[in-house]
């Protein structure tokens, strides 16, 4: 090997303060585990020392507790985009500390390469391994990888020896050309491949190796599926199967995309149960363990994914089944999330809202309008340009305080011309086809739970206006009697 071999905190000295860092990855699997750790610790250094010592760091999703963890409680990130989904890192954005720009996942990759974020200095990698050439066998999580090593001015490659040789081949490295050059990307079926199994770099750009031996699974357990998120997977089945029996989904089926989390799960789970579902293709961004069920037992025939997001269980069984890996395609986030291949191929979207309001716009990402919980992730690249686009939640949280379902959403993420179901443990409300008044209704009768619907009703008949009812003085009362009292049952329309 041509490179330098390096420990993590020798690579971690050529990072400095103010440096953009792109890392690789998306979800855990895939991030780079030694060298964060290595520079937190030198910015702690830096802080003991009276210096300033802050980085920019860019990534495909949410990364790693040894990145945004290890980074945040070392007070080390001034900016970071696209995604992020840990506790520390949450409390960092929102008390001002850090900077967070939250991005469609798709558009990550080209925003940086037509010059919106500067230049970046430095890309730390996973790799499986890297010949001299140049090419690269990533890991189990694509992201913007192969944008960052063609934008970086300088590349560390963290080699993890617990990645196995079979991953050669899982990949499928596309860059599309930048406008006005831009083709169409020749993906007409999730199976389809564009590009390379190798991501590239120009061996001039790369500093040096570490070396090192890291867990490659999801770092957190899934919850098991429980009643509420069982009911909604069974709603969803319910709806799909009446889709085919409409004649509005063919029988051959349609692309699934999945979102992260419990409720995913538990929808993947319900759709293997189903008699009714035909075997389906995915193209999603990311693949969970009840993927791997899917996969085995051949209900799910392919899954184009961004990442495997397997716990390490999962990860193992996979990598031990080399019959499955004909099944499995990871792409970079810009191609796993692209919205011209959604369209083409008619993906069904399905993701989780934190709260949906009476008429159908969707709050992803920010708890009562001002805490940001993760971010949008790819829900709006899918949402936006699914055959259909559902959203998922329990009607209810915190026993009956919240109510998901809400007079007016406190944030928007997903406007409702962009929504067409919303389901609930409560059932499914289908807005297609319907004005705001009607989807109004809809969505009260059929999605929010039996405690909030007399408040709901009562709220549509104090609303006023046209097109849409709305009453701008109560509108948010719900989230007022949740701030003040703790319980949403308390809204009280009114006071004025
Ligand atoms: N009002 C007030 N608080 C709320 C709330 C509401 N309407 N909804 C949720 N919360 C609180 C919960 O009580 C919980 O608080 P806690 O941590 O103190 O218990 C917290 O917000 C998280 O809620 P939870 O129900 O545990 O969230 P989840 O794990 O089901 O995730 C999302 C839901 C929306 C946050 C998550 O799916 C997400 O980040 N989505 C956006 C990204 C995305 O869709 N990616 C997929 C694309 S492939």
């Amino acid at each position: 090997m041509i490179y330098p071999v390096f420990s993590p905190e020798e690579a971690a000295e050529y990072i400095q303060n103010g440096m953009t860092i792109g890392v690789s990855g998306f979800t855990s699997p895939g991030c780079p585990k030694v060298v964060p750790p290595a520079i937190a610790a030198k910015a702690v250094r830096e802080h003991e020392a009276g210096r300033e010592f802050k980085v920019n760091i860019f990534s495909g999703a949410s990364t790693n507790d040894n990145i945004d963890g290890e980074l945040t409680r070392a007070h080390a990130i001034n900016f970071r985009a696209p995604y992020q989904s840990l506790g520390d890192m949450r409390k960092g954005i929102n008390t001002g500390e850090i900077h967070y720009n939250d991005r469609h996942l798709s558009e990550m990759s080209q925003e940086f390469r037509y010059g919106f974020y500067g230049k970046m200095d430095v890309a730390i990698i996973e790799a499986q391994s890297i010949t001299d050439d140049g090419d690269i066998v990533l890991g189990p999580g694509v992201g913007s990888t192969p944008t960052w090593l063609k934008m970086a001015d300088k590349v560390i490659v963290e080699i993890n020896d617990q990645l196995p040789e079979t991953l050669y081949g899982l990949h499928d490295i596309y860059i599309p050309a930048d406008p006005p050059a831009r083709r169409e990307i020749p993906i007409y079926k999730a199976s389809d491949r564009a590009g390379s199994p190798y991501a590239h770099v120009d061996p001039k750009k790369v500093l040096g190796v570490v070396k090192c031996s890291a867990p490659i699974g999801k770092e957190s357990p899934f919850t098991p599926v429980d009643d509420v998120t069982r009911k909604i997977g069974e709603n969803v089945c319910d709806f799909l199967v009446n889709e085919m029996k409409q004649g509005r989904i063919p029988k051959t089926f349609l692309p699934i995309q999945s979102g992260v989390g419990n409720i995913a799960n538990a929808v993947l789970d319900a759709l293997e149960n189903s008699h009714e579902i035909p075997p389906f293709e995915m193209y999603t961004e990311v693949v969970q363990d009840s993927v791997l069920k899917l996969l085995e037992s051949g209900h799910c025939k392919f899954a184009s994914t961004c990442s495997l997001t397997f716990s390490g269980s999962a990860m193992a069984e996979f990598f031990s089944k080399p019959e499955l890996h004909d099944k499995v395609v990871m792409r970079p986030c810009e191609i796993s999330n692209n919205p011209e291949v959604v369209r083409r191929i008619g993906v069904i979207s399905m993701n989780t809202a934190i709260e949906a309001d009476i008429y159908g716009n969707i709050n992803s990402s920010h708890v009562s309008g001002t805490r940001l919980m993760n971010g949008i992730g790819g829900s709006g690249d899918f949402t936006r340009n699914a055959y259909t686009s559902i959203f998922l939640c329990p009607s209810i949280k915190k026993d009956d305080c919240i109510s998901t379902i809400v007079p007016l959403v406190t944030h928007v993420d997903h406007t409702v011309h962009s929504v067409d179901v919303i389901v609930t443990d409560q059932g499914v409300a289908d807005l297609r086809f319907k004005d705001p008044i009607q989807c109004a209704h809809e969505i009260i009768e059929n999605a929010a739970h039996p405690v909030y619907r007399p408040l709901l009703r009562e709220y549509l008949k104090i609303a006023k206006g046209g097109h849409i009812l709305q009453d701008p003085d109560i509108a948010l009362a719900f989230h007022s009697a949740l701030a003040k009292e703790g319980d949403m049952r308390k809204a009280d329309f009114s006071k004025k």
